[in-house]
């Protein structure tokens, strides 16, 4: 991925407003020093979701959803990281720079032509679907009205070899356009013809609803195989891709669920009976990409499988790929069909209601998975038990830290009577609900108290004119308050929000998010002592630390004749203090 320089990240975040950004998008209200909303990630009738101006972050106390405007939009708009710089930059008129490698603007160049060779082809399809009788009543009869011809642009590809050659590719640059957007084949004599031919066209569209590849399908059953899907192209990775996703965006202003299932016309079915949320992977099972991005839209995914034991099976992968994502607020359903059905020929024959009806009957993940690892196990036995307990502990392993594995691990617990409680093992997180909370000052260590000042109000790390020797002070967190001291003095006027934007994928962000979102007592006064105190008792253990390594060097191998000025100046330092 394109990398974009920090500098410009923190510029483009002084420049914009999340106030502005997130209230365009949700309306708020001013409360006191802050804006408040009903949360727009997460169900609620009170108004826990704040945006702070003066932070320029913005966070949830119901559900912990938090961040800067760029993850606001990568959240809310469903962007990607660079599309929510994008929009943010041209919001704030900013440029943002690509990198200097001329390859990468040489790549953009490149991607820019394919999208609209891809986009040329799918006219082109959608021009032969009305000039085709045969096409246009074979939709007829599987029933896909207008309406949803247009919303997914299905199309046909003609009969013949050389159709879509001959009306796009004109010239031989067009020409190897077409062929790298995977439209072509080649014969053993090199011969290149229309790889799609007689079958009617689904396109495939990315996130921001550009196509990015086609599915094929055959009219007669022995004609090839039924669904021919593009190669993995520049721009098409099948297994990070999920049909429907662009029409299940546009369809609906909130995503509250997504319906998992298998086929093209499964999903353009749903749609066609108002169940405006099936998206389908294309011809493989669940990845864990698509994992992310199923949970990244909707805090609900419903897995749709056939009832037979491959039906199981894909089910069972499913659940791997989503384990390691169920963070807390995160649920996923599984839906077994009745043998020979899918969701096309459910919601067709029992309409919208009854399939709605069914997924309310969807297993739960956590019902599914002791079902399926205890199905040849008998729980009668020490024996049966304790294989159960293998077989689950690394699975529940990969849930993140929560109230869900927790339950996980419990439950375990009380099928194989084995102590697995929900405290064993790894510490727990800090509760990410937790009430609102006004620190009292005294109760938090030197270090985080310092820390929680700086993020309060970043510029005050600025009072200390650049003084603070305590670089080497064996003690949780120094590293992590020596780096937040460096980057306000190097970004005077940086934002909270800014700030932990640079802490983007460490494991330090969400301690350091719940320390932003609590509103320190006192004022900037006193907070600006609390931060010198802090600082000067560090400098002060730092000089302990360094006298009894001294010492405890003397009585190893003796000192030399610098460790012994150092330690009589220490010790000077040390008599300064106690005068
Ligand atoms: P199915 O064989 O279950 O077909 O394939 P379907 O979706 O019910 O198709 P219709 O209703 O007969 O039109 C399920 C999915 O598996 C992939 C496609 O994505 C298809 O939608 N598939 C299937 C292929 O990629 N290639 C094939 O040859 C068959
Ligand atoms: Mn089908």
């Amino acid at each position: 991925m394109a990398r974009i320089p920090d500098a410009f990240i923190d510029d483009l975040l002084a420049r914009s407003d999340i106030v502005e950004v997130v209230g365009s998008r949700v309306p708020l209200k001013r409360q006191g020093k802050e804006y408040a909303a009903r949360c727009p990630f997460h169900d609620e009738r009170s108004a826990s979701f704040t945006v702070s101006p003066t932070k320029q972050f913005y966070h949830c106390f119901g559900c912990g959803a938090h961040g800067t405007a760029i993850s606001f939009l990568m959240n809310y708009d469903r962007l990607e990281f660079l599309d929510a710089v994008d929009e943010l930059a041209k919001r704030a008129g900013m440029e943002v720079p690509r990198s200097e490698n001329p390859r990468s603007a040489q790549q953009q160049d490149d991607s820019r032509e394919l999208y609209s060779a891809l986009d040329a082809a799918t006219k082109f399809f959608q021009k032969n679907l009305e000039g085709s009788e045969k096409a246009r009543s074979y939709l007829d009869g599987r029933g896909v009205d207008e309406e949803n011809r247009a919303r997914f642009q299905i199309g046909y590809a003609p009969d013949g070899y050389s159709g879509l050659r001959d009306a796009l590719g004109k010239d031989e640059r067009r020409m190897k356009l077409l062929d790298r957007a995977g439209l072509f084949s080649k014969n053993d004599r090199g011969h290149v013809y229309d790889k799609f031919r007689d079958r009617v066209m689904f396109p495939i569209f990315d996130r921001r609803g550009r196509v990015i590849a086609f599915g094929g399908r055959v009219f007669e059953k022995d004609d090839g195989p039924k669904y021919l899907n593009s190669p993995e192209t520049a721009l098409f990775h099948k297994g990070r891709e999920l049909y429907g996703l662009w029409q299940v965006r546009q369809a609906n202003q909130r995503i509250e669920r997504l319906i998992v299932v298998e086929g093209y016309m499964d999903v353009v079915s749903l749609f066609q009976f108002g169940v405006t949320q099936a998206v389908a992977t294309l011809g493989t099972a669940t990845t864990p990409d698509h994992a992310e991005l199923l949970f990244r839209n909707a805090p609900d995914v419903f897995f749709c499988f056939d009832g037979d034991a491959a039906g199981r099976r894909a089910g069972w992968k499913a659940l791997e790929s989503v384990l390691p994502r169920m963070k807390d607020g995160r649920q996923a359903f599984f839906l077994f069909l009745p043998d020979g059905e899918d969701p096309d020929s459910i919601v067709r024959k029992e309409g919208a209601e009854a399939f709605d009806e069914r997924l309310k009957q969807a297993t739960p993940l956590s019902q599914f998975f002791f079902d399926e690892l205890t199905r040849e196990i008998n729980l009668g036995t020490l024996d049966g038990k304790a294989r159960l307990a293998e077989r689950a502990k690394p699975m529940l392993a990969q849930i993140p830290d929560g109230a869900f594995g927790d339950l996980m691990k419990q439950q375990l617990a009380q099928l194989t009577g084995l102590g697995g409680n929900a405290q064993a093992g790894r510490p727990q997180m800090p509760q990410r609900a937790a009430p609102r909370t006004i620190q009292p000052a005294a109760k938090r260590s030197l270090v985080r108290g310092a820390i929680a000042v700086l993020l309060q109000q970043p510029s005050l790390a600025l009072t200390l004119g650049g003084k603070h020797h305590f670089q080497g002070l064996r003690l949780p967190g120094v590293e992590l308050l020596l780096e937040l001291l460096g980057l306000v003095e190097q970004r005077p006027d940086i934002s909270t929000g800014a700030l932990l934007e640079h802490f983007d994928g460490r494991e330090e962000q969400a301690s350091l998010h719940t320390l932003a979102a609590q509103t320190l007592a006192g004022d900037e006064a006193m907070w600006t002592v609390e931060l010198h105190d802090a600082v000067g008792q560090l400098e002060k253990q730092l000089l302990f630390q360094r006298i009894d390594d001294l010492n405890a060097k003397q009585r190893q191998q003796g000192l030399d004749d610098t460790d012994k000025y150092e330690m009589r100046e220490l010790l000077k330092a040390r008599a300064n203090l106690r005068l």
